[in-house]
């Protein structure tokens, strides 16, 4: 870890930012929530998915980039909430018996180990529409946010979809079968966890008015960052805590899954994301202190331990 990488920045907190980002995007969940029929067997699945101990990660980060920009409207907000919802119905999907045939998620027990298969599948598909129904809320936006909204919709449509997020889940199942070298390797994360990731940043930035410069250099901080994220998903499958994680760990090694730490050992995977972030914190320079959050962002994510 280098200086840059190293170096604490006394005049933020990330704690206390991540727990109003957090509260905030909590908050609108639930609300987007209530409107549907909670007591349903899908909604119920939803909830159990949604609600738990995720980090929100990609939601924080449209916030952040949001602002670094300008500021969060109902519209950066909403967008974090859809960008969530996806993401949650990927990892629903990520642990059903034909994939990772996982056991537990987010400190619980899997969609499908909580319900079955049918309704986690279900959940899915029902969480991935709501997230579109949510972009398209138009009664929540301003007119320019509306025209904008509909080049992030698009966008998002394009990150999670046969382009983007299922291509990469694909590549990482056929992966099992034939290992990937590192190129294919990186291929494969940019669109399985890359894609969702920077879509979250430049959607943030966009709806707040970014410019040309600072979309271009806020896209190439999120590449980097996205990079850095699954590198450090695949570090923590070998070292990380199940328990801490709120998932189990060496599972990637036991189904033969091409990963950094598979590919080029502990050390120089740890290494390479610390390059990553290096090269995201470079890309934002030409931001001032509102970039603060999205500095502290980086950082954290392979100082993270969950
Ligand atoms: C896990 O994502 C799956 C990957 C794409 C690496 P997160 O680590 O963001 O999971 P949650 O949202 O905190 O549960
Ligand atoms: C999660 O990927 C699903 C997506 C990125 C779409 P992984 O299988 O690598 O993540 P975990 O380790 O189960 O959270
Ligand atoms: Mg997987
Ligand atoms: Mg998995």
């Amino acid at each position: 870890m280098n200086n840059t990488t190293k170096a604490s920045d006394k005049s933020f907190d990330l704690r206390t930012y991540l727990e109003d980002r957090r509260g905030r995007i909590d908050g609108r969940l639930e609300r987007i929530l209530a409107r549907s029929h909670a007591e349903t067997r899908v909604c119920t699945a939803i909830r159990h998915s949604l609600m738990g101990s995720g980090k929100r990660f990609r939601p924080v980060l449209c916030l952040a980039a949001a602002e670094a920009v300008g500021g969060v409207t109902k519209a950066v907000l909403q967008t974090a909430c859809a960008i969530e919802m996806i993401h949650t119905y990927s990892l629903i999907h990520d642990d059903l018996p034909a994939m990772d045939n996982d056991d537990l998620r987010r400190g619980r027990p899997t969609c499908h180990v909580a319900f079955d298969e049918a309704t986690a599948i279900l959940a899915g598909d029902a969480l991935l529409t709501l997230a579109f129904e949510t972009l398209a809320d138009c009664g929540q936006y301003a007119e320019t946010d509306a025209v904008r909204m509909l080049r992030v919709i698009g966008m998002i449509a394009g990150a999670s979809g046969y382009r983007g997020m299922i291509e990469g889940q694909m590549r990482d199942m056929q992966a099992e079968q034939a290992p990937l070298d590192l190129d294919s390797l990186k291929e494969m994360h940019r669109m399985k966890t890359g894609a969702l990731i920077e879509t979250a940043v430049v959607s943030g930035a966009l709806l707040a008015g970014a410019d040309r410069e600072q979309t271009d250099a806020l896209q190439v901080y999120a590449e980097n960052i996205g990079l850095a994220f699954q590198v450090t998903d695949d570090i923590l499958n070998v070292r990380g805590d199940p328990e801490t994680m709120g998932k189990a760990s060496g599972t990637d090694q036991a189904r033969g899954k091409s990963t950094y730490p598979a590919l080029m050992g502990l050390s120089r995977a740890d290494e390479y994301a610390d390059s990553l972030v290096d090269n995201a914190l470079q890309a934002i320079a030409i931001f001032d202190t509102k970039a603060k959050p999205l500095t502290a962002l980086a950082r954290y994510i392979i100082a993270r331990n969950k």
